[in-house]
């Protein structure tokens, strides 16, 4: 019997980190061929996360321009990928959540008439433009694929009320597996900076922003926001990995340099960030991908959106939606900064998203797809 050839597509810093564990399971498996494509829709972020895991690209769509919009991205990795199709011959495409990349990935797929595994499948929102695009490309991507790895039962629900059933798994997040291999009790920083920061004498705020709904007026009020609560209490210190969105940076800027407290620096390598997550005081983000990683590690999350597609966490007590108003976002880090009992309260590791066998559960999954092996037990959380 010849080996599948299962290609994984991605292209930006999530989806790396959250596609990394997957990609090296699939290779470690008798029978399978673990390919790896990447479009680069993120380059710098995308590279930093290929050597922390060690991956080595089978192909490079090498796409990223300054300032890319939507409509360049998915051109560009829709005409990319005939030929990575063409020339590799995958038996499946696996493609991650809901990037551009994501959706022109899966289509792609279709168009080669390659069967596709959707891995974080299920996440919704319902409202198409927050998170803008990617609740439309991951509901494509539902209508394209052929497998569906969602991370919780919750996901699961939301595709079965869309009349998704067949070639469901829950198998936990892939992130959880990801943060298993990078968090280390006695782990030294190669950015300086944060071994130096005083961990024990003030509290470390950890915070990243980045999100398209944001941009304008809702990010001025979320970095006028940050810029008060540093300003207001003087035992924090603000530690921001600025997005390399050019959007992003400047907005940033003008808002936060200069003040003692802020750090400003650069996009962390992820086991860097893993390890600052565990040791810092709180999260403000409006990132997905650190919603589901900080409960995990037992650390509260201000989320600095209006909905989340990720209400686990919100229901387990650790996360809480702080919106994008600028008082409300000020008194929700207040209260946490200086209310033990509401800090407690929030700050107790829980796992909604995984036990760390979220890729043994989805290589499983492809295989007895493939008539290759046994159904995998679904993740309880
Ligand atoms: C993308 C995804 C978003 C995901 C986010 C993770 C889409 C439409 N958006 O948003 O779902 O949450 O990644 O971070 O798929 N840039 C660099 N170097 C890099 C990365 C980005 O310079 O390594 C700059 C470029 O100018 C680029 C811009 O950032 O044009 C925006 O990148 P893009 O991928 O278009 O959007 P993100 O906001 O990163
Ligand atoms: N991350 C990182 N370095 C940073 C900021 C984030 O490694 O400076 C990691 C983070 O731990 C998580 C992922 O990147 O695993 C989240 O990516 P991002 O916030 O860019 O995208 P989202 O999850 O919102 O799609």
């Amino acid at each position: 019997m010849e080996n599948l050839r299962i290609m994984s597509v991605f292209g930006t810093r999530p989806e790396a980190i959250k596609m990394a564990p997957l990609v090296k399971e699939l290779a470690s498996r008798q029978g399978i061929d673990s390919i790896c494509c990447v479009t680069a829709q993120h380059r710098e972020m995308l590279d930093s996360v290929l050597e922390v895991f060690d991956l080595k690209p089978d192909w490079d769509l090498d796409i990223m321009t300054p300032r890319q919009t939507l409509s360049t991205i998915t051109s560009k990795c829709l005409t990319g990928m005939d030929e990575a199709i063409d020339t590799l011959k995958p038996d499946m495409i696996l493609v991650h959540g809901d990037t551009s990349t994501t959706f022109a990935g899966a289509l792609s797929a279709f168009y080669h008439k390659v069967p596709v595994g959707h891995v974080e499948a299920g996440l919704r929102t319902y409202d198409k433009y927050s998170p803008y695009p990617e609740e439309m490309n991951r509901k494509l991507v539902t209508a394209i694929a052929d497998l569906y790895f969602c991370p919780t039962e919750n996901n699961r629900e939301n595709l079965r009320r869309e009349g998704v059933e067949k070639g469901v798994f829950v198998t936990g997040n892939t992130v959880i597996d990801a943060l298993k291999t990078t968090v280390r009790k006695d782990y030294h920083f190669t950015t300086e900076i944060l071994n130096q920061l005083p961990y024990g004498s003030k509290k470390i705020l950890l915070v990243t922003c980045h999100r398209r709904e944001n941009y304008g007026q809702p990010m001025e009020d979320i970095m006028s926001a940050l810029a008060e609560i540093a300003r207001t209490h003087g035992d924090v210190e603000l530690v921001y990995p600025v997005h390399l969105s050019p959007v992003v940076q400047e907005c940033a800027r003008r808002h936060l340099e200069g003040i003692d407290n802020v750090h400003l620096i650069a996009p962390l390598a992820a086991d860097e960030m893993h390890n600052l997550m565990a040791r810092c005081y709180l999260v403000l983000t409006d990132s997905g991908g650190l919603q589901e990683e900080a409960p995990a590690l037992g650390k509260p999350v201000l989320v600095l959106r209006r909905e989340t597609e990720r209400p686990e966490a919100v229901t387990a007590g650790t996360v809480k939606l702080a919106g994008v108003d600028r008082q409300a976002i000020i008194a929700m880090a207040h209260s946490l900064i200086t209310d033990p009992a509401a800090y407690a309260a929030m700050a107790h590791a829980v796992n909604p998203y995984g036990d760390g066998a979220a890729c043994r559960r989805i290589a499983d999954a492809i295989l007895w797809h493939f008539g290759r092996g046994e159904k995998p037990e679904d993740f309880q959380a």
